[in-house]
């Protein structure tokens, strides 16, 4: 019995280039950029969003996510604003309800959170601003009334374990706004300004039922064209028995294909 050998026939170029494969990645800030980029805007921030429209639209997006609320007018409650900025979206909630609350924000810009408690502090809220990362929210489960985040999970390296937390930290029967730059022309020049992730506003509404939310609705942001091409926003309620079935809070790379 003889034993046949197989020799693979490799192409010329193969033999004498080898097998390549190149891609070509494109990377996102690092936090530590990141924080600093957002430490240097925030004397300004403020400014930038009063130009752009988004005071305003803030104003008409929570407009109708407190409409026919069953707290606003009722007892104290608690909110919590990821990536709280300069406290903008905070003050547009704040706007709406007539009785105090407790505000916890978070940013890991200590810049733009000393604006923030600024900003805030006529206001007839309680303030609790912290360093922290969306990535890992230092908040118990279950233990906030309504939570909100405007223009920052895209810039996040796994927005999903972002939403992911934001829906833990939310208890059942809570309500949740999250504001995202939108897949547009415009959208495209902050992704490429800002390296942020495009997110398609389906997959993250996906995301969010992944973790126990119902009733998703998109608002309107704002009502001029600018704003409006700019953001969406997606409400959506937690389910009384809502557990989390999306976990991904690995570390992932701030790294995407371009
Ligand atoms: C585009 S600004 C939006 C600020 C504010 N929400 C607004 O609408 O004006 C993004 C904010 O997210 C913060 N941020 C970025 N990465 C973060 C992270 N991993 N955890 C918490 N905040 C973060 C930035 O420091 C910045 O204040």
């Amino acid at each position: 019995m003889t034993l046949e050998t197989h020799k693979p026939k490799i192409p010329v170029y193969e033999r004498w280039f080898g097998t390549w494969q190149i891609s070509v990645n494109r990377r996102g800030f690092s936090a530590d950029d990141l924080r600093q980029a957002y430490d240097d805007q925030a004397p300004m921030w403020t400014g930038k969003l009063m130009k752009l429209g988004f005071l305003e639209a803030y104003r008409k997006v929570m407009a109708e996510f407190t409409e026919g609320d069953d707290l606003v007018g009722g007892t104290p409650f608690r909110v919590l604003d990821c990536g709280v900025g300069t406290g903008a979206l905070s003050a547009a909630f704040a706007h709406e309800v007539a009785q105090p609350f407790d505000l916890s924000a978070v940013d890991i810009s200590p810049s733009m959170l000393s604006e923030a408690r600024r900003n805030l502090s006529d206001l007839n809220l309680r303030f609790d601003g912290q360093i922290a990362d969306m990535h890992s929210l230092p908040f118990e489960t279950d233990s906030f009334d309504r939570v909100i985040c405007a223009h920052t999970v895209e810039h996040l390296g796994s927005p999903k374990a972002a939403i992911s937390e934001m829906c833990r930290v939310l208890r059942p029967g809570g309500k949740l706004l999250l504001v995202v730059t939108r897949k547009s022309a415009l959208g495209a020049y902050i992704h490429l300004k800002w390296r942020t992730q495009r997110l398609d506003p389906e997959v993250v509404k996906t995301w969010l039922e992944q973790c126990g939310l119902k009733d998703l609705e998109e608002l309107p942001v704002g009502t001029g064209a600018w704003t409006r091409l700019w953001s969406t926003a997606i409400a959506g309620r937690k389910n009384e028995a809502a557990s989390i079935a999306l976990q991904d809070n690995s570390a992932a790379p701030f790294r995407r294909t371009a």
